[in-house]
């Protein structure tokens, strides 16, 4: 798909659709400049359709309309974006991309207009980028393993009409877009490929030939022998039950030029969990829960996207990025309840459920984080039913020990439309998840809290960095097709990371 850009008015502008929006007004809609300018091209033609269809403008419902000897675009399409005191750029975002989806199957070329500043309370440049991104987000599909490719057109072009004068600003928000489309696309992809395919040497490729094209990104590759002499035994511990290879991918990126500032100084850690499979290991999971977990790596591929853009970003601070990757498998190898495994930092874990798997392995690249200096640290995993339970499938947990951190992630996610929502860590409830034998259990002594509890074991791991821990195990993967795409991986949080990596150099 490919976004351009035209000076010229929608009427003038050949496609298979045009979109133009009006809000709902109390007896009829409220219009908008786009649609002004261009029913007086076709001479007050529209608003009598419009009028004849008793449109209101309520968010959801649309017109449609053909001017075939007067305008160019072969159908025309009066959307209604609700009250105007309602339009937020995340509602934006979403009927941009409601109407993409609905109409990428059928069409090759689509064209919009941008709302002027007295209709949308963003900057020409966050419109174009919410309008393309929308999009973008909308139609994607992942359709490898289909016969018949029917669901997998896009838009050959999509053209964007703006006054002269704003031609820049939305050259800046497609590029953008266009940044965070490709980091989230790359999770996506990695979420949704088979588990057979998307091993965790598979993955480890995928990150190490991310260095090869770019010289500020290196990665570095740790197999299983490499991992026995570190001393990575949770990790290793959870990887025993598999015959396909762990791996432990650390990537790093080093910003370029001479003089590094203090801000240079910083050193994030993004940490993913990545479960390239969780089977629940020999506490299996019941029927009907074992479907979706090819997801277990959504926290991974969230951070191999985000380092797929990272030299395009270019943050004026180091960014590391870890993922354990094994899937969580049944055999006579296999961890059993009652083991006992050292973590890197030498704190003793007893695994009691091979189910909580998750925090075991990000145990280690916690503390492997912590040791490589790292100033703070973001770890996403899909870690725990009980945040779903507590926020749905909609919106991620966020928990840690760093106020700021929370909240500068929150309006970073809530600029991407990826919303977060922060759960406490009560220190009583670190009671829990106390050991007869170790120092630490997996398996927490009682059911409710279970998300606070798996926060409060992880931060027994991060020692006194700075940390934010995002249980993405609800909105990493969708159950349903929804406005920003398809059933499947969501890449949740790739988007969210870069956001939040942009907004630390201003
Ligand atoms: N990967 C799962 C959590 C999960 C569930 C992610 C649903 C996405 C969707 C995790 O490893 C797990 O199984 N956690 C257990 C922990 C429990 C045994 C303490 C859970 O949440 O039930
Ligand atoms: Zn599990
Ligand atoms: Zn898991």
């Amino acid at each position: 798909m490919k976004f351009e850009i035209s000076n010229n008015p929608l009427d003038t502008i050949s496609a298979d659709v045009a979109v133009l929006f009006v809000f709902e007004g109390k007896k009829t809609f409220i219009a908008t400049n786009t649609f002004s300018s261009f029913d007086s091209a076709v001479k007050g033609e529209l608003s009598k359709i419009a009028k004849a269809e008793k449109f209101s403008g309520k968010k959801g419902t649309s017109v449609v309309a053909h001017f075939p000897k007067i305008t160019l675009p072969t159908k025309v399409l009066l959307v209604g974006l609700g009250e105007k005191d309602s339009l937020t750029p995340n509602s934006y975002r979403k009927a941009v991309a409601q109407i993409a989806k609905l109409h990428k199957d059928k069409i090759d070329s689509l064209s919009i207009s941008l709302l002027s500043a007295d209709f949308i309370d963003v900057d020409i440049a966050t419109q174009a980028y919410l309008v393309a991104e929308g999009i973008g987000l909308a139609t994607y599909t992942f359709a490898q393993y289909k016969s018949k490719n029917d669901d997998a057109r896009d838009f050959a072009t999509v053209i964007i009409s703006v006054d002269k004068k704003s031609q820049k600003d939305v050259q800046e928000g497609i590029q953008k877009a266009e940044l965070y489309l490709q980091a989230n696309r790359l999770a996506r992809d990695l979420v949704n490929e088979q588990p057979a395919i998307a091993t965790p040497t598979f993955i480890a490729k995928i990150a190490q030939d991310l260095t090869k094209k770019s010289d500020v990104v290196t990665c570095k590759v740790f197999d299983k022998a490499e991992l026995e002499k570190m001393g990575m035994n949770a990790f290793l511990g959870i990887a025993r039950g598999a015959d396909t290879a762990p791996k432990f991918v650390y990537l790093h990126y080093k910003p370029g030029g001479k003089n590094q500032s203090e801000a240079e100084k910083r050193k994030i850690a993004l940490v993913g969990k990545g479960i390239t499979f969780d089977s629940g290991g020999v506490n299996v999971k019941p029927d009907g829960y074992m479907t979706t977990m090819k997801q277990d790596m959504a926290g991974a591929a969230a951070v191999i996207g985000v380092f797929s853009v990272i030299d395009k970003i270019k943050p004026d601070c180091e960014v590391i990025g870890l993922a354990a990757l094994t899937p969580n498998m049944i055999s006579g190898k296999s961890i059993v309840p009652g083991d006992v495994v050292k973590a890197y930092n030498g704190k003793t874990i007893e695994v009691l459920h091979t189910d909580a798997e998750g925090r075991v392995t990000l145990a280690d690249s916690l503390s492997y984080a912590v040791e490589l200096g790292a100033t703070e640290i973001i770890d996403l995993a899909t870690l725990t039913g009980a945040c779903m339970v507590a926020l749905g499938v909609g919106i991620a947990g966020i928990m840690g020990n760093d106020e700021n951190l929370i909240e500068t992630l929150t309006v970073a996610g809530n600029e991407t439309g990826e919303e977060l929502w922060q759960l406490p860590l009560p220190e009583d409830y670190a009671e829990d998840n106390k050991s007869d034998v170790a120092d630490i259990s997996n398996l927490p002594a009682s059911r409710w809290g279970g998300a606070i509890t798996a926060g409060l074991f992880l931060q027994e791991f991060v020692e006194k960095t700075k940390w934010a821990h995002l249980d993405i195990a609800g909105p990493a993967f969708a159950e349903r097709d929804f406005p920003l795409g398809p059933k499947g991986g969501t890449g949740f949080g790739t988007r969210m990371l870069l956001n939040y990596l942009l907004a630390q150099k201003k």
